[in-house]
């Protein structure tokens, strides 16, 4: 009896994980599964072509494997031997996957083609993103750990990475690249729809390589270039009692060597650029959200939400102060 039932169980539980693992994929913010942009369509299609070519290729040899050892297992003669090695084992592979070969190849070019749209330098630290808006004049204006794009348009990535070898991907727009340090490396994305798409480090980079994720935000035209004008101005001056004093704290800390609030004295350059940092999605490169509670829970605990940050847990600070310095800079909007 449990030999006729066990296997019945097992497949279902098999089946119900796949159906649970395949939904998954489908969720759609970081998945390929769910393509919104120009080159993930691209190679959605091409990965449907290919599945399909290779599921012809594998039911023909299975079916060929199935005919002369179960169907038709009597010797045959030499001439439909010969002519099934060399059809079915030389032509028809030789046809098909020539045929992939040729819809494949141009392909490849295309999603890395240079552009003479907006351009976004991106770097690669450990573990977060620095993100450099390109203006027509030449100028910078500097994010981090979030990327925003205008819908219809193509935008040009320079990427590039600080210590070890990171790879940008943004599975619902687009390929992967490497980013390498000492040499620039080139993406280009266009988004089809607008809306945030995840995107996450997919190459291994040390201790908090899963901890490196980020939000790509795809906008109308229009909100990106008022957005962009925005994220270009200096930061806001601190509101209420609690965030004057949170700025107090900042200075007093030292925050400034590491981080550059830009029109204040913070100028430096080692950590994320916090000018607008209570506007973005993110906190942490993605591990947490930009609420008061959210600043003050990653500055008393980097360390343990992301092993071996360069930024030290700042444990130490009195929770008036930590309370005051959330305060600030969640208001930097
Ligand atoms: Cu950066 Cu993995």
């Amino acid at each position: 009896m449990t030999r006729r039932t066990w296997p019945l169980r097992a497949w279902t539980l098999v089946a119900l994980a796949g159906v649970l693992l395949l939904s998954a994929c489908g969720e759609g913010r970081q998945s390929v599964l769910n393509p919104s942009g120009r080159d993930a369509l691209l190679l959605y299609d091409l990965a449907r072509v290919m599945f399909v070519g290779a599921l012809v290729l594998w039911l023909l040899v299975g079916g060929l494997f199935v005919y002369v050892t179960r169907i038709n297992p009597r010797e045959m003669s030499r001439r439909l031997a010969e002519g099934l090695i060399v059809g079915g084992g030389v032509l028809f592979p030789v046809v098909l996957l020539g045929g992939l070969l040729v819809y494949s190849l141009p392909l490849m070019q295309a999603p890395r083609e240079a552009d003479e749209g907006l351009r976004v330098h991106i770097t690669a630290e450990q573990w977060w993103w620095r993100v450099e808006y390109e203006l027509p004049d030449g100028g910078r204006v500097t994010s981090a750990n979030e990327l925003r794009l205008p819908v219809g348009a193509r935008t040009g990535l320079v990427l590039n990475a600080h210590r070890v070898i990171h790879a940008f991907w943004v599975p619902a727009l687009g390929g992967k690249a490497d980013m390498i340090p000492g040499r620039e490396t080139y993406l280009s994305l266009l988004p089809e729809a607008a809306g945030t798409y995840r995107g996450q480090c997919a190459e291994f980079c040390g201790a908090s390589h899963a901890l490196m994720a980020f939000e790509t935000v795809a906008m109308a035209p229009a909100d990106f270039e008022a957005w962009l004008a925005a994220e270009a101005q200096d930061a806001a001056a601190p509101q209420g009692e609690d965030a004057t004093r949170g700025a107090q704290v900042f200075a007093r800390e030292g925050c400034g060597g590491c981080h550059t609030v830009r029109g204040t004295q913070a100028v430096g350059q080692v950590g994320p650029d916090l000018t607008h940092v209570g506007s973005r999605l993110s906190l942490g490169a993605g591990i947490l959200g930009v609420e008061a509670p959210d600043f003050a829970s990653w500055i008393a605990h980097t360390e343990t939400l992301k092993p071996e940050v360069a930024m030290p847990s700042y444990d130490h600070l009195p929770p008036d102060d930590l309370t005051a310095l959330a305060a600030y800079l969640g208001g930097l909007e």
